[in-house]
């Protein structure tokens, strides 16, 4: 039994949340005392979040790189239970092998729950993936790790067959023929003249166009015109805490430089305006811990992409913390969205999802320091915000994160969505 405050019809409230011997929330009720429990007194209780973009760089990154032991632990840290791990990794995951060899890596050495995204890019493999994978994400322009993107004449028949298979698609959603090569970029503000805003709404115009039979979702959506054409579309998507509180008027610094680019301030501003408004659905890291060294090449040769599962929660607390942020709208952008759109029972305080919640303390502020965050790259956009870790989280009801300590053991799983045709990928063996 766990005591504390949460939100309960928009208004936070003490609560108790009885737990079942299966790890899932039993009741949810208020105070009445008896039987063993554990009171958090004034802190908050809320579904642990679901982080559905991530890169961590199993297999094929190099010995310092992100893993899944280390980016799941991060997640954690973070008050993460769930993450979509993306196929940009090497190989990328595109048929049996690198499937195999992909979510052997997640068994014994996951901290949290691993849903893995398969690239849907050789035909003949789809129908294997789709009774694997927990969704597949496709990249409309090259980035880090894929270079050879669909044409667009390509695209209609391949909504078609990522229609049948039923399972959430993912796509980054900029086009590179609008891309515009004007000298050697230096700076985000270059980066975001490069790959402007007007690539992104092309490929969002495109999108809003796919079968509506299509459980499609936008990644890193970075304008508040492009979340408006989806919302009409009733397309699903997300915005990043990069996007949405980092502009591209920082120096020369290619740590800030990622797919798609920081935009302008004013761009930022109207994006952070509709998230505040609860017009964003979804909110996800797109963690890409690339190395320092990596980011310190000039602009133009370093990689894209920032780091992000372990502070995704903890910046936004913080906003909630200072006013600017509603608790409800983080609650349903971070935790419940994520999970339903990946068809898991998790992500809200309900009789019967899995106990997987964290405790936040909001008088209990710490300044982002890059080097002691978990993941090796051991740097973040966010270095010197201020930010609110969870003290206390829970999977399945067991803790794994005590005192914003790391105590828990690796005994994360790959799922998949509830509502995917076919077995959980658990179950499956090599024969299948
Ligand atoms: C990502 C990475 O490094 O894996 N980089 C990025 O800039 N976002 C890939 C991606 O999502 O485009
Ligand atoms: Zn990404």
């Amino acid at each position: 039994m766990l005591a504390g405050r949460a939100l309960v019809r928009g208004r936070l409230q003490p609560v108790e949340i009885a737990i079942d011997d299966a790890g899932r929330i039993r009741s949810l009720g208020k105070i009445v005392g008896g039987g063993p429990r554990h009171d958090v007194g004034e802190s908050v209780i809320l579904p642990a979040a679901t982080d559905l973009h991530v890169h961590f760089r199993e297999p094929g990154g190099p010995p310092e790189a992100e893993t899944i032991a280390s980016g799941t632990i991060g997640a954690a840290l973070g008050g993460v239970s769930l993450v979509g791990e993306m196929p940009n990794t090497r190989p990328p995951v595109t048929d049996v092998e690198s499937w195999q060899e992909k979510s052997s890596l997640v068994a014994g050495r996951a901290a949290v729950d691993v849903l893995l995204y398969a690239s849907p890019v050789v035909p003949r493999e789809l129908a294997f993936l789709a009774r694997r994978a927990g969704g597949f994400k496709v990249y409309l322009s090259p980035t880090t790790g894929i270079e050879n993107v669909p044409a667009a004449s390509e695209l209609p028949a391949l909504w078609d067959r990522l229609s049948e298979l039923r399972l959430p698609v993912s796509v980054h959603a900029e086009d590179p023929t609008r891309f515009v090569s004007a000298g050697r970029p230096t700076s985000p503000a270059d980066w975001d003249r490069a790959r402007p805003v007007a690539a992104e709404e092309a490929a969002i115009g495109e999108l809003t166009d796919a079968p509506k039979s299509l459980r499609l979702h936008v990644a890193h959506v970075t304008t508040a015109a492009g979340a408006r054409s989806l919302r009409n579309a009733g397309i699903s998507f997300e915005a990043t805490p990069h996007h949405l509180l980092l502009s591209d008027k920082v120096g020369a610094d290619a740590r800030l430089k990622v797919n798609p680019p920081l935009r302008t301030e004013p761009q930022r501003e109207a994006l952070w305006e509709a998230f505040r408004r609860g017009e964003v659905p979804i909110v996800a890291s797109d963690h890409a811990p690339h190395p320092r060294d990596a980011k310190e090449l000039p602009f133009d040769r370093a990689p894209s992409g920032v780091p992000g599962v372990e502070t995704l929660l903890p910046v936004l607390l913080s906003r909630v913390r200072a006013g600017e942020l509603d608790l409800g709208v983080l609650q349903a952008a971070a935790c419940d969205r994520p999970a339903r759109w990946l068809g898991q029972p998790l992500g809200r305080l309900l009789p019967g999802h899995r106990a997987n919640l964290i405790v936040v303390d909001f008088t209990n502020r710490f300044r982002i320091d890059g080097r002691t965050l978990h993941s090796p790259c051991g740097w973040t956009p966010f270095e010197g915000w201020e930010a609110i870790r969870p003290q206390e989280h829970y999977r399945d009801g067991v803790r794994v994160v005590e005192g914003g300590e790391y105590v828990g053991r690796p005994d994360g799983r790959v799922v998949r969505p509830e509502y995917a045709s076919g077995e959980p990928a658990a179950t499956l063996t090599d024969a299948d």
